[in-house]
């Protein structure tokens, strides 16, 4: 064992199950026997086990005390709890995906494609010319390097496997997007999260969060899903100190990109030395692109170029080519501001139902609303039976459960609005205890 710590001790379990030394289904002797043994005390012992746990390595087998994971068989991460619908609903408010109606048309993007494209070598340089020039053109801060990825959640598993260990100290918003917490705790990452109110991440609970060291902070800039918080000019300048006292990398997720009706800002402008921006083209352009942009410090990009091609190479460049046409053509740009002023409008028209009803909800911008509730089961349960599904709050939240919540997708009421923002509203105030069902 290098160093004793729940670290130290994270990466010897995993490297003791690489190596075969520890075998799926095997039982691990009680954490009290083991700090004993390894002469660490078992609180570290504990913390250790919570990481291998929250990774899939440990699983605690109830009498059969924790055991070595079969790393095969398939988990039920967050993502899929969060989403999990066993019938189809008349109106499917749980998904976070765009609205199809509103992405910009393909068909003359498509028309232009007369050649492939194809690259003389696949060493090539992954990010077609045409691309990275519109993407600079719009980028919010002179990114020192950029590259083309498979959308963001590629982005976001490219930089932690290039640059997180197992064990490593990460901190996220909290709520935010399951399928991150899924990434980060599959990758043994120990996360924790720092609150969001109405202008982004709240400094006070930052400063908090980063006296333990952090290796990284993961931020939404704009229409944080599931809140749809953007982050403000103001809040920015009152996180720069706090951020310029650590040296974590500062990973800005903006999925919204385009759709997005709130200023575009990135910290990259003050620490372009550690920021990771990362812009998605699924919600403006469309999810089946598999389009995102990463810039970083040089070495960063070059690294996860290097690792790409390893893999899968580089992103499509007949996709790159759509895309490109698509930011270039004022036809698409004109369909992309009408679906954002239709996201807005559809969200404005549900929270200002919730307020009157005295349901308070923070953030204004993108697809999603994060509604609280009485009662997350019943508030559920009562749409669903109203033909309404909408996603529980809780595998948005990092640590322990706190005010219940539930995540609206308001980009996708595409009809009755009043009525189904009056339903909504109805099922945020059921109470507990006896849940009406179909
Ligand atoms: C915050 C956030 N990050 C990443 C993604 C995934 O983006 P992509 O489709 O580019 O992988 C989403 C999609 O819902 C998201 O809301």
């Amino acid at each position: 064992m290098d160093e004793p710590t729940a670290k130290g001790l994270t990466q010897a379990v995993t490297r003791a199950i690489r190596d075969g030394l520890l075998e799926p289904g095997e039982r691990l002797p009680p954490i009290r026997e083991v700090a004993r043994e390894l002469m660490m005390s078992p609180t570290t012992v504990s913390a250790a086990w919570g990481t291998l746990a929250r990774a899939g390595t440990l699983v605690t087998a109830g009498r059969r005390g924790t055991v070595v994971a079969d790393v095969s068989a398939p988990r039920e991460g967050r993502y899929r709890r969060a989403l999990d619908r066993d019938a189809a609903f008349e109106t499917d408010l749980s998904t976070g995906v765009p609205d199809a109606a509103l992405l910009p048309s393909l068909q003359q993007a498509l028309r232009q494609l007369t050649s492939a494209g194809t690259p003389a070598s696949y060493l090539d340089d992954p990010v077609l010319p045409e691309l990275g020039e519109r993407l600079a053109e719009t980028w919010p801060h002179p990114a020192p390097a950029l590259t083309i990825v498979d959308g963001a959640m590629d982005a976001l598993e490219l930089f932690i496997r290039s640059q997180l260990s197992f064990g490593d100290r990460v901190l996220v918003e909290n709520p935010t997007f399951p399928p991150l917490l899924d990434l980060l705790e599959a990758a043994g990452l120990e996360v924790d999260g720092v609150e969001v109110d109405t202008a982004g991440i709240v400094p006070a609970e930052l400063e908090t969060a980063l006296r333990t060291p952090a290796q990284a902070i993961f931020v939404q800039p704009r229409a944080h899903n599931p809140t749809g918080v953007s982050l403000t000019t103001e809040r920015m300048q009152q996180l720069e100190p706090v951020l310029a006292a650590s040296d974590a990398w500062i990973v800005e997720d903006d999925s919204a990109a385009s759709i997005s009706g709130s200023p575009d800002l990135s910290l990259g402008q003050r620490f372009p030395e550690r920021t990771v921006h990362v812009r998605s083209y699924s919600k403006s352009h469309g999810p089946d692109l598999r389009l995102a942009a990463l810039s970083g410090p040089v070495d960063l990009v070059a690294g996860i170029e290097h690792v790409r091609q390893l893999g899968q190479g580089w992103s499509s460049r007949l996709l790159q080519r759509v895309l490109a046409y698509l930011l270039g053509d004022p036809g698409a740009a004109e369909e992309v501001a009408i679906a954002r002023e239709e996201y807005a409008r559809r969200r404005h028209v549900v929270a200002s139902v919730l307020a009157e009803a005295g349901i308070p909800t923070i953030g204004s911008d993108g697809l999603n609303l994060w509604m609280p509730v009485r009662d997350e089961m019943a508030a559920v349960m009562r749409l669903a039976a109203r033909g309404i599904a909408v996603a529980p709050g809780r595998p948005f939240v990092v640590g322990e459960p706190g005010a219940p919540h539930v995540r609206v997708t308001t980009g996708l009421v595409t009809s009755r609005l009043d009525e189904v923002a009056a339903l909504l509203a109805e099922a945020a105030t059921t109470p507990d205890g006896t849940v009406p069902i179909r």
